[in-house]
């Protein structure tokens, strides 16, 4: 019996081919041009999408144009000298635009306005909108509680006060970004740096602003740009710590930022210290204290010695 395409493909489908009637053929014509002209009227009338939310009321015209600011915009808008005095704000951009959605803690030691009663706080209102899940805390050692706010908290004492340090750290968690932008003294700044730097989580970021102080007694730096007692001093420290794993001193004892710390960045009066595990190890370094002239020669023991 001669097999038919048909009987071929219901044997192995279960299914036949079955010819369109003319009526069927029409109307699938007919359904053809009917989804052509429509998208042809969709080409020439896009669907209208429903208008974005107009704000309304004035203070949600301000909160829609402040959430598309840059940081400098920022800045400028709430009156702080990280743009304008200093031109600090692109350089935070770039390390810490990245924390822009997250939800953290911020510490900025010093509010601004110093003694004078109502003012200050430009910094921190420019941090609030800039991180909006973010809770910006600021320390000064005057009274900045006007500054207060939704996820704005402020604290009166001194930098280099352990307590005060610690109390922050255990009502507010510790800070994912620390800022020092409080006395620039010398002598601050490194006490400050010692005791917060430690409370710090990895992945965190240290800042110290207006390192210029460095260079001026009048502030506790020094013309001796070799001072170790500086700001710039200890910064300058930090770079070498970096690579301590290198060093050929067979009893050299690591400090604490040598391991804790990865990476510095150094700007015009501006210094950007990131924390994390600086354990490498190093190969090299091995093999160079193996060198004969990097072997530390003993003074040969005298007659008397036992
Ligand atoms: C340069 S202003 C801060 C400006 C602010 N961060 C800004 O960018 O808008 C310095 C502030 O540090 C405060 N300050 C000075 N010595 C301090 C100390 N030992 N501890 C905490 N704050 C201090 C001052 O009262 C002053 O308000």
């Amino acid at each position: 019996m001669k097999e038919t395409v048909n009987s071929v493909l219901q044997r192995a489908t279960g299914y036949r081919l079955t010819k369109e009637t003319p009526a069927q053929r029409r109307e699938a014509l007919a359904r053809a041009k009917r989804s052509a002209a429509g998208r042809q009227r969709n080409a020439q009338n896009p669907r209208k999408l429903p208008p974005p939310a107009v704000p309304t009321t004035p203070a949600q015209q301000r909160r829609q144009r402040l959430r598309g600011m840059s940081l400098t915009e920022l800045a400028e808008e709430f009156g702080t000298d990280k743009w304008g005095g200093h031109w600090y704000t692109p350089h935070y951009e770039r390390h810490l635009g990245h924390l822009k959605r997250e939800r953290f803690t911020l510490l900025e030691i010093g509010i601004g306005g110093s003694v004078k009663p109502g003012k200050g706080g430009w910094s921190l209102r420019m941090w609030k909108w800039y991180f909006p899940k973010a809770r910006i805390v600021g320390l000064d050692l005057y009274d900045k509680s006007f500054v207060d706010a939704p996820r704005i908290r402020t604290y009166q004492g001194s930098q280099d006060d352990p307590a005060v340090l610690r109390r922050i750290l255990q009502e507010e968690g510790a800070p994912l970004v620390a800022i020092d932008d409080g006395s620039h003294r010398s002598e601050h700044v490194l006490e400050t740096f010692r005791i917060l730097f430690p409370l710090l989580p990895a992945g965190a970021t240290y800042v110290i602003e207006d390192t210029q102080t460095s260079y001026w007694p009048r502030l506790g730096g020094d013309r001796d740009r070799e001072s170790k007692t500086t700001t710039m001093g200890m910064v300058k420290q930090m770079v070498d710590g970096l690579n301590y794993e290198e060093f050929l001193d067979e009893d050299y004892e690591p400090t604490y930022s040598d391991t804790n710390v990865v990476a510095v960045h150094c700007y015009h009066n501006l210094v950007f210290i990131e924390k994390g595990s600086n354990m490498e190890g190093s190969n090299p370094a091995k093999k160079e204290r193996l060198l004969p002239e990097n072997q530390v020669t003993r003074e040969p023991a005298s007659a008397g010695d036992s």
